[in-house]
């Protein structure tokens, strides 16, 4: 078993969501130095990136064989997290794919893959329950583990299987944003009595560093993370603790839900360079219709006492999150969650998608 302890890490989607506080936990204490792949190195978020110690940036795609390279060598790390909602799922699929055998071939130690759960495996194989974006990364997470049975002495490999960022609860442009109707913050999603497993983006930094650091234990893992099961019933009542402010949760039937405010985008390629006459890409109404059924049927599990033995502080309720949050929202002149939620500020939340901040455009 490789058991390489990691110094170097070349980190694709480095400037997004997820890749800023795994970039950050990475090079905290100078253990680790950051080569970030970035489109841009003048975007916004590159150029916070590069003031930390110990990140450089290399600028082009993962969808060029040639920078792919150029990035794992030297490297004994990656984490590599491909943007399927650029690519759409078929394109991800070939590029996630050489991605592990170009860091093979190119040196790297230890291997970690930005997963999602393979949705249509863990039900069995219904259709109910496709979600380009989740099985585009969960087939590819199977495939890392069955070739790291022959490599993992050459190469380890890791997962790290996240979920919908909590924060997208509270952000404009989201499957789950809120309204404000009659002074009562709103969620319509059709949900049932289901419930989703969010993540905290900020979570993401300590598990993925954790991963590095214990590859004797990790080679071969797949560290499944979230918060917990947030029913949204819970998540209104937890708003309404945390603000003193009214909040519900609305049911709504997937008719509703796509003649609502993401009506404009349904028929719309889930990824935003996916040729839409490609009978493989999903719109956005076919990959997020199978996202919701995934919580409202309960597909997806979570080891919440494993993730207690790794992360004892890790955020453990979506209360707990929205306390955090709406401190911090206040200590940084935004004001609290109510506050952030009205209509006339919503819109002005800093996206916490890197592709929301770029309106859904950018090159392959
Ligand atoms: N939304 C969620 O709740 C969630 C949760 C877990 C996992 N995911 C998955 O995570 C992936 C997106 O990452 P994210 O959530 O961090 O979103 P994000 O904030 O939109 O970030 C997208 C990242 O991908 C990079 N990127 C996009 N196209 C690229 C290309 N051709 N070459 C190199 N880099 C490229 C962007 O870098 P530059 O723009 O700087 O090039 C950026 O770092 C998706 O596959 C999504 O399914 C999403």
């Amino acid at each position: 078993m490789s058991s390489h302890n990691t110094s170097k890490i070349f980190v694709v989607g480095g400037t997004g969501a997820q890749g800023m506080p795994i970039i950050r936990a990475l090079v905290a204490d100078r253990k680790n130095s950051a080569r970030v792949l970035t489109r841009d190195p003048f975007s916004r978020r590159a150029k916070s990136l590069a003031t930390l110690d110990n990140v450089s940036m290399l600028e082009g795609s993962f969808a060029d064989e040639v920078t792919l390279r150029e990035g794992f060598r030297g490297c004994d790390g990656a984490f590599i997290n491909i943007d399927g909602f650029n690519t759409g799922e078929k394109t991800e699929t070939y590029w996630a794919i050489r991605c592990y055998e170009i860091a093979i071939e190119e040196g790297i130690k230890f291997f970690v893959y930005g997963n999602l759960d393979y949705g249509l495996k863990k039900s069995g194989y219904d259709s109910r329950f496709r979600s380009g974006h989740y099985d585009g990364k969960g087939r590819i997470g199977d495939w890392i583990l069955s070739q790291n049975t022959v490599n993992k002495g050459r190469m380890g490999a890791a997962l790290f299987t996240s979920g919908p960022y909590i924060e997208m609860a509270f952000q404009p442009m989201m499957p789950m944003t809120p309204t404000v109707e009659d002074g009562i913050v709103t969620w319509r999603v059709p949900l049932g009595d289901g419930a989703v497993v969010h993540a905290s983006s900020e979570d993401c930094g300590y598990y993925v560093r954790w991963l590095f650091d214990h590859p004797e234990r990790t080679n071969g893992m797949n560290l499944e993370v979230a918060i917990e099961h947030v029913a949204y019933a819970g998540l209104a009542a937890a708003f309404t603790k945390v603000t003193g402010k009214p909040a519900r949760y609305i049911d709504t039937d997937l008719h509703s839900y796509w003649n609502g405010p993401l009506k404009f985008i349904a028929n719309a390629p889930a990824g935003y360079n996916a040729d839409p006459n490609d009978k493989s890409t999903m719109t956005f109404r076919d990959n997020f219709t199978g996202f919701w059924n995934l919580w409202k049927y309960g597909i997806v599990k979570r080891d919440y006492a494993l993730l207690d033995e790794i992360h004892p502080k890790r955020i453990k309720s979506a209360e707990e999150w929205m306390r955090r949050e709406d401190k911090l929202g206040r200590e940084l002149g935004k004001g609290g969650l109510w506050e952030r939620v009205q209509p006339q500020n919503i819109q002005n939340e800093t996206p916490i998608l890197k592709s929301n901040e770029d309106r859904r455009k950018g090159r392959l």
